[in-house]
């Protein structure tokens, strides 16, 4: 299957891995670029550029395909040396970006003049257009399902991507809720070159963090996610816990009072205790609604195999066969 996307990325199938804090290390970005999608190192999971650097040394190591590296611009208690870590990229060779959050303005001229592509990760169509009119290669259009952060405008997918399609130029992707074969012709069908993936990527084989968070994605349904940080206009969709729960209870008894010190304990630095130590409790963590299409732990390869099986299946057999008058079991 070619796309816009496939064509300017230079990979064998449409389907990227969002950048993922404390999950976006090199054996995750090795194991979906092996497979054929793009995989995405977390800038910000590296304490510095130097150690930025050398994971992505690491990732070469492990593929010889193109890696991409997310650049998250939001707010955080200290701001991060964006320069260096830009630096760390290119020298790195690296030729795709996935920016999110904030405006990406700041490193777009030096990323353009190192010939790296830029893909914008946005939840709403007007940050999209933003983008676009800034010098972003493609925009990825994050859905209110998505995992992470959707905004605050609350437009699930079914409406933003024809939104999207029917505003911008450049090629975008799906993100958020997006899992198999159906999601990706879906997406497809509504104007995307290709899907942008967190929480199913998490549950596969190579994903580097603790069974604990695997087996809790497979146990979710879509039901299971909460927003928290809604008051502070930084919402984030999580898995619930015992930790948000209690989040979630100060935020309803805090009302418009509420900031950041107050729920400090359930959000700064809990992503280590959740990934690498498999505390479950110990916090709130990114998982979007699609944790209920989650039902196995394949590697990456199977999953992309899978899905662009399935993907052809659909379009092939079930949408032709339609056309051509055989009505579906
Ligand atoms: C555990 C986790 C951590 C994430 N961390 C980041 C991050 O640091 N930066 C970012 O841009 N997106 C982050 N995301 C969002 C993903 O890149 C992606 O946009 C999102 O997961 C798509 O929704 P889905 O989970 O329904 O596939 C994270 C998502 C998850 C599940």
């Amino acid at each position: 299957m070619k796309t816009a996307i496939t064509e300017m990325f230079g990979i064998e199938h449409p389907i990227i891995q969002g950048g993922m804090h404390y999950v976006g290390f090199a054996e995750m970005a090795a194991a979906v670029s092996n497979a054929g999608g793009l995989g995405v190192i977390t800038a910000l999971t590296q304490k510095t550029p130097a150690d930025l650097a050398n994971e992505i040394a690491r990732c070469r190591d492990m593929t010889d395909k193109p890696i991409g590296v997310n650049v998250t611009f939001l707010p955080t208690v200290n701001t991060p040396d964006y320069p260096g870590y830009i630096k760390a990229i290119i020298e790195g060779g690296v030729k795709v970006v996935e920016t999110a959050g904030n405006n990406p303005a700041q490193v777009l001229p030096v990323l353009k003049d190192a010939g790296v592509k830029v893909i914008h990760k946005c939840t709403a169509v007007r940050h999209a257009l933003k983008a676009q009119s800034i010098g972003c290669d493609a925009v990825s259009v994050d859905g209110f399902e998505c995992g992470g952060h959707p905004g605050e405008d609350d437009i699930p997918n079914m409406i933003l991507l024809p939104r999207a399609a029917d505003e911008l130029e450049i090629p975008f992707v799906s993100s958020g809720g997006q899992a198999d074969g159906r999601s990706l012709v879906a997406s497809l069908a509504m104007g995307a070159s290709g899907m942008n993936m967190g929480t199913r990527f998490i549950a596969t084989k190579e994903a580097p963090v603790h069974q604990n968070v695997k087996d809790a994605i497979v146990a979710a349904s879509e039901l299971d996610t909460r927003l928290v940080m809604r008051p502070l206009r930084n919402t984030e969709r999580v898995l619930t816990n015992a930790a948000v729960e209690r989040l979630l209870e100060k935020e309803r008894a805090l009302g418009a009072d509420l900031k950041f010190e107050d729920i400090i304990e359930e959000v700064a630095g809990v992503y280590p205790r959740i990934m690498k130590e498999g505390e479950m409790d110990a916090g709130a963590w990114s998982c979007g609604m699609v944790a209920g299409l989650i039902h196995d732990i394949p590697t990456c390869k199977e999953l992309i195999d899978r899905i662009m099986k399935e993907a052809e299946d659909i379009i092939s057999n079930r949408l032709a066969g339609m056309l051509s008058g055989k009505v579906p079991a």
